[in-house]
């Protein structure tokens, strides 16, 4: 299982240090959660903290773009030094053109997936997908109440990347905690996003990284 801190949780008056920290807390990747006030109705950053934060660690930069315009601004995520970058299904710029411009640009390509928006549409794009981040809740803010039956759109892209027999990553983003994570990898996912429960964690996030894993 792959564990990806949310850093849009971070104290962003010490984000070089919190990338250093969460690497040393046992993060496998770090999740950017990118908001344009329009997709979503919150803001956060374009690429520059992901470019300002680059030589601070070695771990994976994910960048998970929730704006309506993902291709025009692709090529800021890509000189920032992000590895795998996913765009959402519903944004207005075409999905295939963004998968196949990431990965022409040799990295890895994802798609995002919001809880009223249904699996089947993922059908035709997932051969060119190295991801699936399937939303637990309505993105734009941490801390949000998981969204139950998120459960089974895992499974049922589970099934659909058997199918296809290829490899591709699900990643589970908003929501998850040691509550519903065993339930989440049961279905299908490999990759665990975390925001609140891990950089609000009382103990510390090395403490809820192993709580994540020893529940996952
Ligand atoms: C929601 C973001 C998530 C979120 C995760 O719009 O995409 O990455 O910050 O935070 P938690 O884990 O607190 O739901
Ligand atoms: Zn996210």
């Amino acid at each position: 299982m792959i564990v990806a801190p949310s850093m849009l949780v971070a104290d962003f008056a010490r984000l070089g240090e919190e990338v250093r920290a969460l690497e040393e807390a046992g993060a496998d990747w770090l999740h950017w959660d990118v908001m344009d006030g329009h997709f979503v109705p919150n803001l956060t950053h374009g690429a520059l903290p992901l470019r300002a934060c680059r030589d601070a660690s070695s771990l994976t930069f994910n960048a998970h773009l929730m704006i309506s315009e993902p291709l025009r601004y692709l090529d800021d995520f890509l000189q920032a030094g992000a590895d795998i970058i996913a765009a959402h299904i519903e944004a207005k710029d075409d999905a295939r053109e963004f998968l196949e411009a990431v990965a022409d640009a040799d990295r890895r390509p994802a798609l995002a997936i919001n809880p009223d928006t249904s699996a089947e549409q993922l059908q035709p794009l997932l051969p060119l997908c190295d991801m699936i981040t399937v939303m637990g809740v309505h993105p734009g803010f941490s801390g949000q109440e998981f969204i139950e039956n998120t459960v089974d759109k895992v499974a049922q892209v589970r099934s659909m990347i058997e199918d296809l027999g290829r490899e591709v990553y699900i990643q589970v983003d908003g929501g998850v905690g040691t509550g519903n994570i065993s339930r989440l990898v049961a279905a299908g996912a490999d990759v665990v996003v975390s925001g609140s429960f891990v950089l609000q964690h009382p103990e510390g996030y090395a403490t809820a990284i192993e709580q994540l894993r020893a529940c996952g």
